[in-house]
């Protein structure tokens, strides 16, 4: 593959990297789950502090007790979903909730999270989430190079307090990212985004 090629197969799987909700019981070996954590930590970071760390959830049994939780608080919003008109966010929002029905059943959530440490001499929260979101970011999408489906969410904020007992997460790391990850049940396919034009400025911001 020359250079070239490589580049155009990258952007097209960048191009196709949708949330995949519905993914396959099958195990992902741990090999391929230290992968995806080593292409996150490849990630942009601010001033190298790296102050990210990762908890891979694959027990049937927390995964069952998290995803219950989670149903707990988000029921009375997936109970509304019937009803909304027909359209993309009722299709999506009907595989957020066939992802927390079938929460135990999802091979491997990855937690991404992140302490409060830079710049060392004035920590700011803001940083935090610029740490953990582009090493989600780079997570997703190398699930994506290697064909595994993946959904980028924020189910923890919905039961913080039991993923942090699960989990075992001291109070001054911040959970910003809860990625499932498993074998596509739905196509890889395009994204639904905004075209270029609309949000590009040359030089200028102007509307
Ligand atoms: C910060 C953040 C939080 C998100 N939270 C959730 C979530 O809690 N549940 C979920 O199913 N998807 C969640 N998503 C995924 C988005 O809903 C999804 O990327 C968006 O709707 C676009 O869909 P696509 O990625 O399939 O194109 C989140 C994405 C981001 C970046």
């Amino acid at each position: 593959m020359t250079g070239t090629d490589a580049g155009e197969a990258f952007l097209e799987m960048m191009g196709t990297c949708r949330a995949i909700r519905r993914l396959a019981p099958d195990p992902i070996p741990k090999a391929t789950l230290e992968k995806l954590v080593w292409a996150a930590t490849r990630a942009s970071n601010p001033g190298n502090s790296q102050g990210w760390g990762f908890v891979v959830v694959t027990d049937p049994e927390r995964k069952a007790r998290l995803g219950a939780s989670i149903h707990a608080a988000m029921g009375p919003v997936f109970a509304q979903v019937e009803a909304m008109p027909d359209g993309p966010e009722k299709v999506m929002m009907t595989n957020a909730g066939h992802l927390v029905k079938h929460f135990a059943e999802v091979p491997a959530f990855i937690v991404v999270a992140a302490r409060n440490v830079y710049p060392p001499q004035a920590p700011n929260e803001r940083f935090v989430w610029s740490t953990v979101y582009p090493a989600a970011q780079n997570l997703i999408l190398a699930a994506r190079a290697l064909g595994l489906g993946s959904a980028f969410t924020t189910f923890h904020m919905t039961c913080e307090a039991e993923f942090r007992r699960e989990l075992a997460i001291p109070d001054e790391v911040y959970l910003g990212a809860t990625v499932a990850v498993g074998k596509p049940l739905m196509k890889f396919g395009p994204l639904r985004r905004k075209p270029v034009e609309e949000v590009l400025h040359w030089e200028q911001w102007a509307d």
